[in-house]
């Protein structure tokens, strides 16, 4: 019976070591390293129809918002008697893009930009339930207007982050006809705009929407319950499928996606199997749940402990092109211990780190292009991508390695069509108020004066050598 026992000890250490082996060494994940000198020897292969693009959200840069949740929110104190944004700080009128967006479409000029990718506000469009103003309307057909008069593509977010106070009040997201509510401030916006814009976005970033509202409770409502975090996933994805059809309804010929935001997790320790599992874990539920929800209609979620959900939309391949917003990569540390039980690590002592405290990792961008590939054909838009980086020394590298990254995805076959920078121009961060930027300008906020970032230039650099190879 011994000699059983022992036996079997030693066989269940040998499979051990032999799993943690093949994870330390083999895991084509983990271990992917794109050599920089290889890929700067590549040539370029952005084809002619590649969008080269900014990013902006209207919370975030067009000021006076005040009708909406994050306004209110950002007067509010959290349990501890903490402000909500760092230093107390408003958006007020944040980059006072509402008034100044032809001298912004310049700067895209400026950089020979081809597309701009921006936020309808949705509580100026309809302040009220039901009450849409005409107004507000006119002012985004004239900013498309101009996009189009400088030939600059326009592509345009319909939900980022915000909403009207009334539909926050009803209960939002939580409520189960909020995919009706949205699709139908979706649809007036198309029947208004559909002529003109060819590129809408639904929602952007529902798992962060529902992870920094419900479960980490940093982002309006503030909440700390893992289930309705779920939930509000849920209708989230719900409110795509909606908006989609309904937009669809309106201009059948328009390209309709949703903007996902993955961040790869990885484990900080490549034997540990705790950590491999949670961060297998953390990537299939914060980031392939959404594109397996795009591809086959089925949004399948669970948390262990706190509940799963299974919802069947019934609708398949309910999108034209997936968004990425591609920031950086994750470290948990699987803890038993805690509440959550997980804890993030500090990244390796080698890493180069933002303004944000995130890692810049860009093979990680390639891993989250190849993770949405294996799941559809269609084309991804890199609709998010950036850095945030006061001291400017890190943007142009970190402008190259990402673009040259890109270039290589594109080389082996995945169907990537453009590229956004986060952001133009520095803007009102969330919960970092103006503490960090991001933006390929400067703003002064005292004067709002908009003033070309040297890093940037990187990205002009780019885009004529791209032009230039297909001559
Ligand atoms: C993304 C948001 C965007 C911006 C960047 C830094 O998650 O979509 O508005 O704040 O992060």
């Amino acid at each position: 019976m011994k000699k059983v026992f022992t036996a079997f000890t030693v066989l269940i250490v040998l499979v051990l070591l032999y799993a943690i082996a093949i994870l330390w060494f083999r895991d084509p994940d983990t271990v992917l390293v794109l050599d920089r000198n290889s890929l700067r020897n590549e040539s370029l292969r952005f084809g002619k129809d590649f969008l080269w693009g900014a990013s902006t959200s209207a919370y975030q840069v067009e000021g006076n918002c005040t009708n909406c949740n994050w306004s209110q929110f950002e007067t509010t104190l959290d349990p501890q008697g903490h402000p909500r944004i760092a230093r107390g700080q408003i958006c007020g009128p944040a980059a006072d893009h509402w008034n100044r967006y032809k001298e912004d479409i310049l700067l895209l000029k400026e950089l020979h930009l081809t597309a701009f990718r921006f936020s309808v506000e949705w509580s100026k469009v309809e302040p009220e339930e039901g009450v849409f103003a005409d107004s507000v309307l006119d002012h985004y057909e004239r900013v498309v207007d101009e996009l189009r008069a400088s030939g600059i593509e326009p592509f345009i977010t319909l939900h980022h982050f915000t909403n009207p106070l009334w539909f926050d009040r009803k209960g939002g997201f939580e409520r189960d006809d909020s995919p009706e509510i949205l699709a139908r401030f979706a649809a007036k916006v198309v029947q208004r705009l559909g002529s003109k814009v060819r590129f809408w976005s639904t929602i952007n970033e529902p798992n962060i929407y529902a992870v920094e509202g419900y479960f980490r409770g940093t982002f309006p409502p503030a909440q700390h319950d893992p289930k309705k975090a779920i939930l509000v996933f849920r209708n989230l994805l719900r409110a795509h499928t909606a908006c989609f059809q309904a937009i669809k309804q309106v201009r059948p010929e328009a390209h309709v996606g949703l903007l996902a935001n993955i961040f790869v997790f990885d484990p900080p320790e490549r034997w540990n199997l705790l950590d491999v599992m949670l961060a297998h874990y953390l990537n299939e539920a914060f980031s392939v749940s959404v594109i397996d929800y795009l591809t086959t209609g089925v949004f399948d979620f669970s948390l262990p402990g706190v509940g799963s959900e299974h919802f069947d939309s019934g609708v398949r391949e309910a999108f034209d092109f997936v968004g990425l917003n591609y920031y950086s990569r994750l470290l948990y540390h699987f803890d038993l211990f805690t509440e959550e039980k997980m804890v993030a690590v500090q990244y390796l002592p080698r890493a180069e780190l933002t303004d944000k405290g995130w890692e810049i990792y860009p093979e990680g961008l390639y891993r989250a292009l190849r993770m949405i590939s294996s799941r559809t054909a269609k084309p991804i838009y890199i609709t998010e991508n950036g850095i945030a980086d006061d001291s400017d020394l890190k943007r142009a590298s970190f402008i190259e390695d990402h673009l040259l990254v890109t270039n290589r995805a594109i080389h082996d076959g995945m169907n990537v069509k453009g590229y956004f920078y986060w952001s133009l121009m520095d803007n009102f961060e969330w919960v970092d108020g103006f503490d960090v930027r991001f933006g390929l300008y400067a703003v002064d906020f005292a004067t709002q004066k908009r003033t070309l970032r040297k890093g940037s230039l990187k990205y002009k650099e780019i885009i004529m050598q791209s032009e230039k190879s297909r001559e």
